[in-house]
């Protein structure tokens, strides 16, 4: 018998074990999208690959479907469970490192999480982001340069945080005030910023739901070490997602999202300084952070 009589050349369009993904592969011939056609072709090639790896039973591969199903099912406006799960697996992590090379000096990202919210208010410097009135005063303060620590004015800090118990003002709705600890500051003429927080605190990613299961399963916990986050953009520059970490966390090596890089660790400090303490209306000693970010062009972004 011909391969060609036994339906194993993927050209005949009939589907054997052995010849599963190149089947597949051959149906999407005629995609007008090269992109398109290039990722579903490996897409495709990985997931047969994976298959016959496992090798699934009939109940197992029901399993993972009901799995996705209830991931999609979670999902709304404010809770992003599908980002939890490529969050998780470290792919998030990953899809940023290959999208931001660059050269050494330059600040690193990070994920972006699923809180973010568009549309923060703007402040003017020194505004008190915190509107809870919960946690540790935190005076936070830094310049935005170029990779030769020139200043660059103008640019926009989008910051937010989760509160002192551990929660984002998206999660707490009619629980905290409506923008609790998020901001948009400007760079002075210096590059300067400056704004008053509180001192951020670890929380776990929401495991209510199926990620959250799956992680106990895999025998991990949902701690993200305590952190703020920034995102940091001007004009002629590339903008950077990232985070700024306490230094001192028992999460830091094991965080559920794999977000942590060592030049994140910021300088978090006490300052002893009462006249300052009060212009802050912080009590003394108070708790600082100064924290630098360097932006590149897009011509020194690495590329390949
Ligand atoms: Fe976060």
């Amino acid at each position: 018998m011909t391969e060609s009589a036994t339906g194993h050349e993927a050209g005949s369009g009939y589907f054997s074990e052995e010849n599963s993904a190149a089947v597949v592969i051959d149906r999407i011939a005629a995609a007008t999208d090269p992109r398109l056609k290039q990722i579903m072709a490996s897409a495709i090639q990985h997931l047969h690959a994976f298959v016959k790896d496992v090798e699934p039973t009939q109940e197992e591969w029901g399993k993972a479907i009901a799995f996705l199903t209830e991931t999609g099912q979670i999902c709304n406006e404010w809770r992003q469970e599908y980002i939890l799960l490529s969050d998780i697996l470290g792919v998030s992590m990953l899809v940023d490192a290959i999208n931001n090379r660059k050269p050494s000096g330059a600040t690193e990202t990070t994920v972006l999480g699923p809180f973010h919210v568009a549309d923060a208010p703007r402040y003017q410097h020194g505004a008190n982001i915190c509107l809870d009135g919960k946690g540790e005063p935190l005076l936070v303060q830094g310049r935005v340069t170029d990779t030769e620590g020139k200043p660059i004015s103008g640019a926009l800090l989008d910051v937010w945080q989760a509160n002192d118990e551990g929660f984002y003002d998206v999660q707490q709705k009619g629980v905290q005030p409506e923008m609790n600890l998020r901001g948009i500051f400007e760079t002075d003429a210096d590059g300067r910023y400056w704004f008053r927080s509180v001192r951020p605190k670890f929380y776990p990613i929401p495991d209510d739901g199926p990620v959250g299961k799956l992680l106990r399963q895999m025998g991990r916990h949902p701690y993200r070490p305590a952190h703020i986050h920034f995102i940091v953009g001007a004009a002629g520059f590339e903008p950077i997602t990232t985070h700024i970490f306490t230094p001192d966390c028992p999460y830091l090596h094991s965080d559920a999202v794999f977000g942590v890089k060592e030049d994140l660790l910021a300088d978090f400090h006490g300052v002893d300084d009462a006249d300052r303490a009060a212009e802050l209306g912080f009590g003394n000693p108070y708790e600082a952070v100064t924290c630098d970010f360097v932006l590149v062009t897009p011509e020194q972004k690495l590329r390949g």
